[in-house]
C-alpha cells in the first residue's frame, strides 16, 4: 500500500472516530475498521427502521382520520334516515332537541321565528303567501307542528266539501291551519280557534292579521275543556258544521264527548282529526271507529314536513 493510501485511510478512520465520539460512542485510541463499518451499518439500519416507523405512523394517522370521517358520515346518515322514518325519533329530534338548541342559540322561540319568516317573505293580506312562507320555512329551516302542506291539501278538500258556516279548531299554535281553514270559508262564515298557550296565541294573532283574516276568525285563549261548555253562551253558536281537532292528543276523545254533551254537534257535522298515527290518538280512533254515532274514514299521509306516516281521520256525526 502506498503512503498516500495509508494517509487517506488513517484520515478516514480519524473522521469516523470523531463522528462516533460525537454520538457518545467511546473510542479508546485506535478503533478497528470493521467496528466502524458495523457501527455505520447499525446507524443506517436504525435510520431505515425509523423511516419505516414514521411512514407507517403517518399511514395509520391517515387511515384513522378516514375511518373517523367515514364513520361520522355513516352515523349521521343513519340518524338522518331514522329521523325521517321513525315517528318517535322524528318528534324527539324536531320538537325537543333541535327546538331547544335553536331557542338557546337565537334567544327566540320557534313561533317567533315563524312569525319573522312570514313578515319577511309573505305579502300582507295574502293568505296563500302566508301559508307558503310558513311551509317553506318549516320544510327547509325548522320543523314545526303545523298540519303542514301535505295533510293541508286533505284539510282543504274536506273543508271545501263541507263548506261550513261555523267551524271550530282546537289547537291554534301559530295560526297556520287557522289561516288555511279561514281562507276557504264562504263570506259570512265564522271560525273559532282555541289555544291555551298565551305566547302561541300572541304569535297566531299577528299571523292571522298579516293574512288579513282577522274578521273571519275568533281566537279564544284557554283550555278546550273549559271553553267548549261556554261556546253557546259566549259566541251564540248553535252547533258546528266542522271541527278540526289538532290540540294535545289525549284531549281528542274527552273533548269530542264534551262537544256531544254540550249539543255542539248536529247530524252531518264533520270532525277532522290530525296526527291520528303520529304521535297517535288510539283512544279517539277506537271511539269514532266503533261508535254507531259516527261514520269514520282514514286519510293516509305523512307527518308534517317529513316522511313518517301520519294521517287524518274524518268522522261524520250521524246524530
Ligand atoms: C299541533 S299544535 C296545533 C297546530 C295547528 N293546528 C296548525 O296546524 O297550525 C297543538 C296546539 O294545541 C294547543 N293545545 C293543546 N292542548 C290544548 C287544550 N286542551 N286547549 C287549548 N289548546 C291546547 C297547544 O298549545 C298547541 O299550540
Amino acid at each position: 500500500m502506498c503512503q498516500c493510501e495509508q494517509r487517506r485511510r488513517r484520515n478516514g478512520e480519524k473522521r469516523r472516530g470523531r463522528a462516533q465520539g460525537r454520538k457518545g460512542v467511546v473510542t479508546h485510541g485506535r478503533t478497528s475498521f470493521s467496528t466502524h463499518i458495523k457501527a455505520e451499518q447499525v446507524r443506517k439500519s436504525k435510520q431505515k427502521r425509523e423511516g419505516r416507523e414514521r411512514q407507517s405512523c403517518r399511514r395509520k394517522m391517515v387511515w384513522s382520520l378516514l375511518a373517523v370521517i367515514v364513520g361520522s358520515a355513516v352515523v349521521l346518515y343513519v340518524l338522518y334516515t331514522a329521523v325521517q322514518r321513525s315517528s318517535w325519533l322524528a318528534l324527539l329530534w324536531h320538537a325537543i332537541i333541535f327546538e331547544w338548541v335553536l331557542d338557546f342559540v337565537t334567544r327566540t322561540s320557534r313561533p317567533q321565528r315563524i312569525l319573522k319568516a312570514v313578515q319577511k317573505n309573505a305579502t300582507k293580506g295574502d293568505p296563500e303567501s302566508v301559508i307558503s312562507a310558513i311551509d317553506h320555512y318549516c320544510r327547509h329551516k325548522e320543523w314545526a307542528m303545523n298540519v303542514g302542506d301535505d295533510k293541508g291539501l286533505i284539510l282543504d278538500s274536506v273543508l271545501t266539501e263541507v263548506n261550513p258556516s261555523t267551524a271550530l279548531e282546537l289547537g291554534t299554535y301559530c295560526g297556520y291551519s287557522t289561516v288555511r281553514i279561514a281562507r276557504l270559508l264562504s263570506p259570512g262564515s265564522k271560525l273559532i280557534t282555541v289555544e291555551f298557550n298565551p305566547a302561541f296565541a300572541a304569535v297566531a294573532r299577528q299571523i292571522i292579521a298579516y293574512a288579513g283574516l282577522q274578521d273571519k276568525i275568533t281566537l279564544v285563549e284557554g283550555p278546550s275543556g273549559d271553553l267548549i261548555p261556554k261556546m253557546k253562551e259566549r259566541f251564540g253558536i248553535k252547533s258546528f258544521d266542522f271541527v278540526f281537532l289538532d290540540h294535545w292528543k289525549d284531549r281528542y276523545e274527552p273533548d269530542t264527548k264534551l262537544l256531544e254533551d254540550c249539543g255542539l254537534l248536529k247530524k252531518g257535522t264533520v270532525l277532522l282529526a290530525d296526527n291520528v298515527i303520529c304521535p297517535g290518538t288510539p283512544e279517539y280512533l277506537k271511539y269514532v271507529r266503533n261508535s254507531p254515532r259516527y261514520e269514520s274514514r282514514y286519510y293516509k299521509s305523512n307527518l308534517e314536513y317529513s316522511k313518517v306516516e301520519d294521517g287524518l281521520e274524518k268522522s261524520v256525526f250521524l246524530g
